[in-house]
This record gives C-alpha cells, sequence and structure tokens, in this order.
C-alpha cells in the first residue's frame, strides 16, 4: 500500500469485520469508549436508566434512541473543554427496547416512550483538557430533548397557508414535534440544521390523493401505532388531514439558545430529507444541498435571498438564522457526457474513462414564486417531489448526505445504494447512476459552474463506485488501484477534516458486501485521491452515523446506531456498548441489551 504521510490522521487501515461480529473496532493504538447512551440522564434530579421500569416521562428526561446526524459545538473561550453534543434520534427498534406484550394499554404506554425517544438531544460536555475523552454535564441548563411533542414554529412561503393548518393548529404555523430525523448539518452561524426523512410511516392516511401516492402516504395503520394515542397521527381524521404536511422538513435549531423554539424551513421543501449543508459563497448569500432519499428520487439545492453577515455576534446571528426562510428552491438534471450505447448497467467505464458530464439546476420556486406551470408556491413547497417531476429531474440511486467541501466548494452527493435501477419497469442505468441493481452505491463529485453557489449548471463527475473489489470487477475509486482500497458499500454519512480529506459512514454493507459497516477516510486531492481504507468498525447490525473527525485535537465521534436491530427482547443480537451478556447480573444504570450511543476514538498514547 501507498505511504499515507500526510494525511490528517494517521492510522493503520483496519481489515474488513465480519458482519456476525459484536464489537467496535478501531485501529491499531487507538481506543473508544461511549460518551453518552440511549437512556443516559440528562437533567436534575438524574434517574438510573431501568429499562423495566422505562415510561414516557423519564424517556423526555433522557438521551433518546437511534442516534443519526452527530456534531460537537465547542463553547467560546473554554479552550476546547466544552462542548454541546447535537443529535437526531431518528426511529426507535421497540422490538429489542421493550418485553413483548399484546395487552393494548401496556402497547400505548410503550408508543409513549417511542414518542419521547425520537427527535433530537442537545447535551452539555466537558472533559478535563484538549484531546481527552468527554463527560456529560447532567443538569446543565443548555441540555435539550427535542421529542414528537416539542413546539416548532414554522416560516417560509408555506406557513400559514391552507395546505398546513388542522384543528389544532388553525393558523397553520405551529407544529407539535419531529420525528424520522436523520442527517443534517451544521451551519456557519452555530445552527443544526436536521432532515425530516421517513414521516410517512408516522400517519394512518386515506392514502388517495396523488400527493400522498407520491409521498407514501397509505391507508393501513402507520409503523408506530401513534394513532393509538395521539388522534393527530390518524390524517383521515376530521380535522387532520394536513398533518402529515406538517412533517418532511429542514428544521433549523439553536443549540446555544435553549429557550428558543425550532423552526420548520418551508422555503427549502417538502421532502424525505436527509439532511441539508450550508456553504458561504463569495457573493454572501448561502446555498444548502439536499437529497430525497428514496430510490429514484432527486437532489435539491436552497440558495438564499440575503446575504450572510458576519461573525458571531447577537445581532449577525439572529440575522443569519432567517436566511433559510426565503429564498429559491432547484431541483437537479443531471446529463452524461458518453454515448448511451456505452453505459450498459454493468458499471463499466465508458470509453473517455469517467462517469461525467454538465448539469443544470431547475428553478422550482425563485424568491417565493413558482417556477412550475401549474403549481403555486405553496404546492411547489409542500409536495416538491410532484414540483420536480412536472419539470423532469434526474432520479438518482437515493441521495443520502449531500455536501460541500468548505475548501474546495465542491459538493458531494451520496448515493447509498438502489437495487431496483433497471428491473422492470424501473428506469435503467445512465452515465450519473450507471449501475443496474446497485447494491453498492457510488459518490457524485459536483463543481458548480464559476464556482459560483448561485450558479444554475455544473460539472459532475463519480468520485467513487463502491464495492468490494474482490469480488467486484466493477468498481471504481477515482483512478486509484482498486486492489489497494478497502473494500466499500452503501455508503450514507459524510464528513470532512481539516485538510478537506473526505470520511465516509456506511449503511447497509452486511448485506451487499457481507461485512460491518464502518468509517473510511478518503483524500480528494493528490496521488492518494480515492485512496479508500477503513478506519472503524461498527457492533453487529449497527450503521455507522456523525461522523464528526477532529484531527487537530486527535478525536473522530460516530454515532453507533440501531445495533442489534434484527434481534428480540428475549434473543438480542448486540449487547453493545456494556456488553453485560445473558446470564450476567447488570450493573446499575446498564442492560443486557444493546444502547444506541455516540462514540469517541481516540489515541491510547
Ligand atoms: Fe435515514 Fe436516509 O437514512
Ligand atoms: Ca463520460
Ligand atoms: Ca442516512
Ligand atoms: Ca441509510
Amino acid at each position: 500500500a501507498r505511504s499515507t504521510a500526510g494525511a490528517s490522521i494517521d492510522f493503520t487501515a483496519i481489515a474488513p469485520v465480519p458482519a456476525d461480529v459484536d464489537a467496535l473496532t478501531v485501529p491499531p493504538g487507538w481506543t473508544w469508549s461511549p460518551i453518552i447512551r440511549w437512556g443516559d440522564p440528562l437533567f436534575d434530579p438524574a434517574e438510573t436508566f431501568d429499562v423495566n421500569n422505562q415510561t414516557a416521562q423519564r424517556q423526555a428526561r433522557q438521551f433518546g434512541y437511534n442516534n443519526d446526524y452527530t456534531d460537537l459545538l465547542m463553547l467560546p473561550g473554554k479552550d476546547g473543554r466544552e462542548a454541546l453534543l447535537v443529535c437526531n434520534h431518528e426511529y426507535t427498534n421497540p422490538g429489542i427496547m421493550f418485553s413483548e406484550t399484546s395487552d393494548p394499554a401496556v402497547l400505548n404506554r410503550q408508543r409513549a416512550v417511542e414518542m419521547a425517544a425520537q427527535g433530537m438531544a442537545v447535551v452539555h460536555l466537558r472533559r478535563e483538557k484538549a484531546g481527552q475523552p468527554w463527560r456529560p454535564v447532567v443538569g446543565s441548563g443548555y441540555n435539550r430533548r427535542i421529542t414528537a411533542s416539542t413546539p416548532f414554529s414554522v416560516d417560509g412561503a408555506a406557513a400559514g397557508t391552507a395546505s398546513l393548518k388542522t384543528k389544532d393548529d388553525p393558523a397553520g404555523r405551529t407544529v407539535l414535534g419531529t420525528f424520522g430525523n436523520c442527517s443534517g448539518g451544521t451551519t456557519p452561524w452555530g445552527t443544526v440544521l436536521s432532515g425530516e426523512e421517513n414521516f410517512n410511516g408516522y400517519f394512518h392516511a386515506a392514502g388517495t390523493s396523488p400527493a400522498e401516492k407520491r409521498y407514501g402516504l397509505a391507508d393501513k395503520e402507520s409503523t408506530y401505532g401513534w394513532e393509538n394515542i395521539d388522534p393527530r397521527f390518524d390524517a383521515r381524521a376530521e380535522g387532520y388531514v394536513n398533518e402529515p404536511n406538517r412533517f418532511g422538513w429542514i428544521v433549523e435549531l439553536d443549540p446555544f439558545s435553549p429557550k428558543e423554539a425550532p423552526v420548520k424551513h418551508t422555503a427549502m421543501g417538502r421532502l424525505k430529507h436527509e439532511g441539508a449543508n450550508v456553504i458561504v459563497g463569495s457573493c454572501g448569500q448561502v446555498a444548502a444541498y439536499m437529497g430525497d432519499d428514496e430510490r429514484f428520487d432527486y437532489l435539491y439545492k436552497f440558495v438564499s435571498s440575503k446575504k450572510v453577515k458576519p461573525g458571531q455576534g447577537k445581532a449577525a446571528r439572529a440575522h443569519n438564522k432567517t436566511l433559510l426562510s426565503e429564498g429559491s428552491l432547484y431541483v437537479a438534471k443531471f446529463s452524461g457526457n458518453s454515448p448511451a450505447a456505452e453505459i450498459d448497467g454493468s458499471g463499466t467505464l465508458p470509453t473517455d474513462g469517467k462517469f461525467d458530464g454538465t448539469g443544470q439546476w431547475l428553478p422550482l420556486v425563485v424568491n417565493g414564486v413558482s417556477k412550475v406551470a401549474g403549481f403555486t408556491a405553496e404546492q411547489a413547497l409542500v409536495n416538491t417531489r410532484l414540483a420536480a417531476d412536472a419539470v423532469g429531474a434526474t432520479k438518482m440511486d437515493r441521495c443520502e448526505d449531500v455536501q460541500p467541501s468548505l475548501k474546495s466548494g465542491k459538493v458531494y452527493v451520496v448515493c447509498t445504494n438502489n437495487s431496483r435501477r433497471g428491473t422492470s419497469g424501473n428506469e435503467g442505468a445512465t452515465e450519473v447512476n450507471p449501475r443496474n441493481e446497485n447494491r453498492d452505491g457510488h459518490i457524485v463529485e459536483i463543481t458548480e459552474d464559476r464556482n459560483d453557489v448561485r450558479a444554475t449548471t455544473f460539472r459532475w463527475s463519480l468520485l467513487l463506485v463502491c464495492g468490494d473489489p474482490k469480488t467486484n470487477p466493477h468498481t471504481y475509486f477515482a483512478g486509484f488501484p482498486a486492489d489497494q482500497v478497502s473494500p466499500i458499500s452503501c455508503p450514507d454519512n459524510i464528513a470532512f477534516d481539516s485538510r478537506g480529506d473526505l470520511w465516509i459512514a456506511t449503511d447497509g454493507a452486511p448485506s451487499s458486501i457481507g461485512y460491518s459497516d464502518g468509517l473510511f477516510h478518503v483524500p480528494l486531492t493528490g496521488r492518494n485521491r480515492g485512496y479508500v481504507r477503513q478506519f472503524l468498525a461498527v457492533p453487529a447490525e449497527a450503521e455507522t452515523c456523525g461522523p464528526v473527525v477532529r484531527d487537530r485535537d486527535g478525536m473522530v465521534y460516530v454515532a453507533v446506531q440501531h445495533p442489534g436491530e434484527d434481534g428480540t427482547w428475549a434473543a438480542q443480537n448486540s449487547y453493545f456498548p456494556d456488553y453485560v451478556a445473558d446470564g450476567q447480573s447488570a450493573p446499575a444504570g446498564s442492560w443486557r441489551g444493546p444502547r444506541p450511543s455516540i462514540v469517541q476514538v481516540y489515541r491510547t498514547s
């Protein structure tokens, strides 16, 4: 293998880990510990986690379940010793969280716990000195839980419109809760954006209108059964038909302002938002890049109308928190530059040696005015997928994280997989989604024309076409020799380190290449561009989320989501991170089952 001298973090790549290994594997010379686990207390008086006596009230005072997007925001003036951890709690796994029951009263109590276990968390962290591991500050005034019942305000052109009004909120401007929060992004002004993703699964709807069908809202019992304890989740009911329209947004939370209600930004469109990541253009306006994580759905860009105010002062932050409230929403259309006949669906490179081409950002709403024939701005923002269908956007292989490099301005679009591409009745391979039955995913690199965040045209090429090169001849690592890289499949969340290198977290590798999911490093420039190396692997049945790489501090953070997700209460498949096995007695505050956790990884010496 080539030297990696000069990499942001010097590590020896780990070997791929078989999918059934229930361990967090880190490189030699590194170790890990949980910062905070599902059920750990956030508030005074702190109660010890007791999985057998869990209540909604307790859960709302504890760290939530299935942590996804994660970031650590340093508190100013504390020499790197204090930070705010912000994370999403995407969903719940009742089958492994609770003992089995068919008693409706017990089921309803469990559902109430789940409503309190989803959403978001803010946790004040402290450590002795920079470079050391962190501990939560229980009872800090910064600590916060956002649940399925927390009030949000709504802004943008669809706020207060008929589409958002319900019996409980006739003004259409106050929504209770957030859920399905997948990935996100931290803004240059120090707020956190969070994507409401699979919101359709929370509602029992009529499922008859074109919009309901397009968003997967159906006439069946919801995944979580919350309609049994809160009538607004039955969208067939009088007064609640619009309740699903109040989810599927990008939300913005200011962790430094613990009393402030988070905001849902309708100007950024409604879809199964994975997340949103912001870059400030040289013009001063900001762009947010966003993916809709569904097979054959689209890639979006939002450009603010207003310009950023520099600095983190009170007035600047107050202004910057309005930047995502008004602007223009675009959807991507890609064109390849190789003959269509050369894109055969196998992943074989075309004769020009690259999957590449040009693209356009097609306007949906510009400064609050619809650009789509037959759609008002309200309709284009609430039923964004229908508006994007109407303008002929490019169907993608499930866009997960979409993130601009703040070093280069290039945008990285993570297409996690699409096993249905090219199958009967579905669109086949195109140059930007070049494999049929794409199980391993790929990453698109976009360069805006003139490097202008406002550009409506761009160039693109594929950075990676993922897979295990030992068994798959059709992988691509930006031209780097495939026999030297770590096998990688189903890229999902990404982060950049201080050098601008890309770190890739995966979700789904066990079912495609048979290895555990993990975290991988890849340089984007120089002779090691495309040299993918694995840094860590997560425990059995978990996906790797976060990630956060603070190379100058020697710290890497990941959110370990849904460890042991296919187990049952009686037969758990993971014991991460407490590792209390069956038959052992659990120390106070732990138990014999998996706990989704935020993990810190650091050197032993
Ligand atoms: Fe929640 Fe798109 O993964
Ligand atoms: Ca080409
Ligand atoms: Ca994801
Ligand atoms: Ca995923």
